[in-house]
């Protein structure tokens, strides 16, 4: 019998590459729909997965969408996944389009738009912070007045992700750059920066996320992640750490609002990631829905802590098979991100770790004499490593005394001529 053959959007990155491996060692034929620079940048690994791929241009989604369909039907394609934020409309669309297994594309926007994610939220009675759509400086100038806003608020871009363009704005001061920096802030695929921003009310609390699995409608949340974020006024991830044991109260009713966020995002067959925040009173506000497995090495998590093949069960939740998501491991994992604490070109690195008991994935992806930045969002990254045990507190105070260890030296550069400066300063990764 021949396997269905698996489409990826886009192949690119480690996620991908994992969902590749799992769907060829089934036996799959896998295929990848991918931009000409994009494809460029395939390793030989993956090459040697790939059954075919089909260049488009994910910039324009119509004709993207035709074009994948036509060659999804000729190359008996059953099963459509991405790992890629920017692509989870285009996949509930195409898996529409090809009848197989998919989430609803008329409400896929919500995971990807967030103006549409804060409609669909207050539509579905989602518990999320009171969000105004602004589209000049008038409509910025009414929004701060909004007695549901104040300060601080949030202002942040309708399309960002990696938290790029988002900034916590304490005061009138600080409106008008937190603004630019929105406006400026453009989606993988956008053809340019967008006028409108979004002003949104702040959330006090501890900021989690949650991940998810559904098949056929039914929801299965993995895990509950801590995440570590930069304090101040943009807000970047330095960490998560899972699974994170809720008081069984406080557990429900972030299950129940994470829930209620996936139904309104027509989310039926695949991952998700929630991301919330529950304030000292146990309330949760969802601040966003991804439509997909979490980055940041969250699958890699879920693979360590619970003991499960996320990848095999993204597999199966795409061609509506039953996946297996009892956890057969009841460890801790925890990933540190290496950021710069400055801008300037990169000199050197040492102390970073290598995989060994315990640490089971690094990744350095700065290259030496590259251009590197202060923490702004996520993919100022350097390196990410991985830690796990049986001890959630030993997990984090292992890798906290990694990340003390890792040192890197940052040239400074001239901010007109990018020419690095004669003085040279060491700085520690935070
Ligand atoms: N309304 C809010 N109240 C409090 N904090 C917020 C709010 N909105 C955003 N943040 C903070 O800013 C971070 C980034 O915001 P958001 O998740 O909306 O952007 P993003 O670009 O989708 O980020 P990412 O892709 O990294 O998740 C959040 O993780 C949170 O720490
Ligand atoms: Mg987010």
């Amino acid at each position: 019998m021949t396997l269905p053959g698996v489409l990826l959007l886009d192949a690119a990155g480690p996620e991908a590459g994992a969902l590749a491996r799992a769907a060829a060692a089934r036996g799959h034929r896998v295929h990848a729909a991918t931009t000409a620079a994009a494809c460029s940048g395939y390793g030989p690994e993956l090459k040697g997965l790939l059954a075919g791929h089909i260049v488009t241009d994910f910039a324009r989604p119509g004709r993207a969408l035709d074009e994948i369909a036509a060659y999804a039907r000729r190359h008996g394609v059953g099963a459509v996944l991405t790992v890629n934020e920017y692509l989870t409309e285009l996949a509930a669309y195409l898996c529409a389009e090809l009848r197989v297994p998919g989430n609803d594309p008329g409400r896929a926007r919500a995971a990807r738009d967030k103006a549409a994610m804060a409609k669909a939220f207050a539509a579905a009675g989602v518990r999320a912070p009171h969000t105004v759509l602004v589209r000049d400086d008038a409509g910025l100038r009414a929004a701060l007045t909004d007695p549901q806003v104040g300060f601080p608020c949030v202002i942040k871009p309708l399309s960002g992700a990696g938290s790029a363009g988002v900034t916590v704005v304490t005061g009138p001061a600080g409106v008008a750059a937190a603004a630019d920096a929105a406006r400026a802030t453009a989606g993988m695929y956008d053809s340019g920066a967008d006028p409108r921003v979004l002003v949104q009310a702040y959330a006090a609390g501890t900021e989690y996320s949650v991940e998810s699995l559904t098949q056929d409608g039914t929801t299965t949340h993995l895990a509950v992640t801590r995440k570590q974020l930069t304090d101040g006024t943009t807000r970047v991830e330095t960490g998560h750490s899972l699974p994170v044991h809720l008081p069984p109260a406080m557990e429900a009713n972030v299950y129940r609002e994470a829930a209620a966020a996936i139904r309104a995002a027509g989310i039926r067959h695949g991952a998700s990631h929630t991301e919330v925040i529950v304030d000292t009173d146990g309330r949760c506000t969802v601040i966003e829905i991804g439509a997909r497995l979490a980055a940041g090495q969250i699958g890699v998590l879920i693979q360590h802590a619970l003991g499960l093949d996320i990848w095999t069960a993204l597999l199966d939740a795409a061609l509506a098979r039953p996946a297996a998501l009892a956890p057969t491991a009841h460890r801790y994992a925890t990933v540190r991100f290496i950021t710069s604490d400055r801008a300037g070109r990169l000199t050197s690195v040492c102390g970073f770790p290598t995989t060994g008991p315990g640490v089971p994935f690094v990744r350095w992806r700065a290259a030496i004499g590259s251009l590197v930045h202060e923490p702004g969002a996520n993919s100022h990254r350097l390196g990410s490593f991985v830690v796990t045990g049986t001890d959630a507190n030993e997990v984090e105070e292992r890798a906290d005394a990694l990340v003390r260890r890792v040192r890197i030296h940052v040239e400074p550069t001239s901010p007109n001529t990018g020419q690095v400066r004669p003085a040279s300063t060491s700085a520690i990764a935070p």
